[in-house]
């Protein structure tokens, strides 16, 4: 379907003309991994004129990267419970996941699997041919009595199989895409609704104004914050640093996962659920320590708690390897043909990247940055919250949010291994359906305020025309580096008082940063520096999050509050950004601590050990 199209008058910009091209939809989706094509899909079918910008080709979103499984209590390896599953979740957040929003995800898992399986997705099966479901960290039956198999499983490649069958949906829909578009800004108007997004058109260089009645960001996280990370070079949280931009908060951005299995030296992931095929860890005595740390669930403990045991054991003088700075990861006594048939692709990336035979030797292994907790607050419908006026949940008209880009919180301090698919699709179906109750198809669309383009406009051509003395692969190896040793598994106060300094030091590099081509199109050099931007806000508003939350909660571990605080610290933290002074103001909202419907109460706070 074509979008309304022609140029308007060349704003003028620092004394500079960009010709900016209109497009107006009903609702623009910036993104295409798995949540932002659930969302299009949703919202197509919903008689919507939809756009989805992306700035990779769709199916080389990062979503394509995911292996081990999605989570939905199917119960087709044993009993299960869509309670038991929100036991589990709220358990995995460490008490710090909105209830309402958990009881929504689990509650809507099942259909939103088979949604799945009846689009398309080629899952592996069970004998009987049923979904197959494989065990998973945390993941439990009645209410944390036994082990669940609950993650269901395109051998490891379910986060490809899934991407691949939701573009296929999405294009059968009649979306419009508009690929390789990098979305620079948000348009807000004065009253404090967005109405829009500005992005720049990568193979021509030409800027592309859309104007809508609601924006999805649907932008991922930001891994790439950090030196060593299992995400893609792409993951840098566009759309999260454009709310802040828009003077708009994000919630628990302290919370970042390490997954216990990166390929030591690489950063690639080993799915957890190699684990859950039967997989385990050990230290350089030949000790399978998680035994010590988790003795119920041992290597299918959480990841925060897998991850803090393994820094221990290699912190302890346990490590394996010259340096004794790695652990192994064991899967050579499983038989070949299941290693063949469950995890082929990890097997390939063990052989690549570490030069394991995976059926003889084990593979080097270390905790790597895999996941943000933290991200923009919405409620379980997708629209996004701010504080205001002493509402700490004022939804932001026109404006969602969804998928990792998001802080919904279902995952509130950890999020448990195979919840992040099952929120992508459950969360962007939500959206669609909410933007089907808020838009009417066709329906009119007020001006844009004159200033629509101007911070978009005036971001990129500073940076065009930045000449400083300092490149941006500089500064963004300086962040990646300052992420990595002062915000990592275990914190401390010094440490992130350190940190604290050195993160704003290289925000404020940005003052003399020097970017060697001028044109628009292809400029990568641009690109990067566009995205180190973005990344280099998030870096901050984490530093400043995690040096102001003092207790330990889930990802969050601080060797100076060893202890969980749930009288003083059971809250979401909201950091807004103040760029030009270089300051983050925090605040806080409240846990929900209800649920949605009489079919499951409130599930209080308790000790976490597995
Ligand atoms: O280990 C994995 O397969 C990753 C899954 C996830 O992060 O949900």
């Amino acid at each position: 379907m074509a979008s309304q199209q022609g140029s308007t008058a060349a704003p003028s910009v620092n004394g500079l003309a960009y010709p900016i091209t209109d497009h107006t939809f009903d609702v623009v989706v910036v993104g295409a991994g798995g949540a932002g094509l659930r969302a299009t899909v949703g919202c197509a079918q919903a008689g919507l004129r939809t756009a989805c910008i992306s700035k990779v080709f769709p199916t080389r979103s990062h979503t394509v990267a995911a292996q081990g499984g999605i989570s939905a209590s199917l119960g087709n390896m044993g009993a299960d419970d869509w309670r038991w599953h929100m036991y589990d979740t709220v358990k995995g957040s460490d008490w710090l996941g909105d209830q309402d929003s958990i009881e929504y995800l689990c509650r809507n898992a099942p259909a939103a699997v088979y949604e799945l399986e009846h689009w398309g997705v080629p899952f592996s099966r069970t004998e009987e041919g049923k979904i197959y479901q494989r065990p998973f960290g945390g993941m439990t039956t009645d209410f944390g009595k036994g082990i669940a198999q609950r993650t269901c499983a395109a051998a490891d490649r379910t986060g490809h199989a899934i991407l691949h069958t939701l573009y296929g949906q999405a294009l059968r829909n009649a979306t419009e895409f508009f690929i390789e578009y990098f979305a620079i800004d948000l348009i807000m108007d004065e009253e404090g609704r967005c109405r829009g997004v500005v992005a720049l058109k990568m193979d021509d260089g030409t800027i592309h104004r859309f104007r809508s009645h609601l924006v999805i960001l649907a932008t991922g996280g930001y891994g790439r914050a950090y030196f060593s990370a299992t995400s893609a070079h792409t993951c840098t949280g566009d759309g999260n640093a454009m709310v802040l931009r828009a003077g708009l908060p994000l919630q628990d951005m302290e919370f970042v996962q390490f997954h216990p299995t990166g390929i030591y030296g690489a950063g690639c992931l080993i799915t957890e659920g190699s684990r859950g095929e039967g997989g385990y860890l050990t230290n350089s005595e030949g000790e399978r320590f998680m035994e010590r740390y988790a003795p119920s669930a041992k290597d299918l403990a959480s990841r925060d708690v897998v991850s803090r045991a393994m820094t221990m054991e290699i912190r302890g003088g346990r490590g394996v390897g010259k340096n004794k700075d790695h652990i192994y990861l064991h899967l050579d006594h499983l038989d070949p043909k299941i290693l063949a048939e469950r995890l082929p692709g990890i097997s390939e990336s063990a052989k690549i990247f570490a030069g394991v035979d995976v059926t003889k030797e084990p593979i080097p292994v270390l905790p790597t940055v895999h996941y943000n907790m933290g991200g923009i607050p919405t409620n379980f419908h997708g629209e996004v919250l701010t504080k205001k006026d002493g509402d700490p949940d004022r939804v932001v008209p026109g404006l969602m949010a969804i998928g990792e880009a998001a802080c919904v919180s279902v995952h509130g301090a950890n999020r448990l291994g195979s919840n992040s698919l099952i929120d992508l699709v459950v969360f962007g179906r939500a959206a669609g359906l909410r933007a089907a109750e808020l838009v009417t198809a066709g329906e009119r669309h007020a001006d844009l305020p004159k200033t629509s383009a101007d911070l978009a406009l005036s971001r990129l051509d500073g940076f065009r025309h930045a000449s400083g003395g300092t490149a941006t692969a500089e500064l963004r190896m300086d962040m990646q580096r300052t992420m990595q040793n002062n915000c990592a598994v275990f914190r401390t106060g010094d440490v992130l008082e350190e940190g604290h300094t050195l993160i704003h030091k290289v925000a404020g590099g940005k003052d003399d940063i020097r970017v060697t081509d001028r044109s628009l199109i292809w400029n990568t050099d641009l690109l990067e520096t566009l995205e180190f931007d973005n990344l280099i806000a998030q870096a901050v508003v984490t530093m400043d999050s995690a040096l102001n939350r003092q207790e330990s909660r889930g990802a969050h571990a601080r060797e100076d509050f060893s202890a969980r605080d749930d009288v003083n610290w059971m809250k979401h933290t909201l950091a807004w950004l103040d760029e030009k002074n270089a300051k983050v103001k925090i605040d806080y909202r409240p846990v929900h601590t209800y649920t949605m419907s009489n079919d499951i109460q409130y599930i209080e706070p308790k000790a976490r050990v597995y």
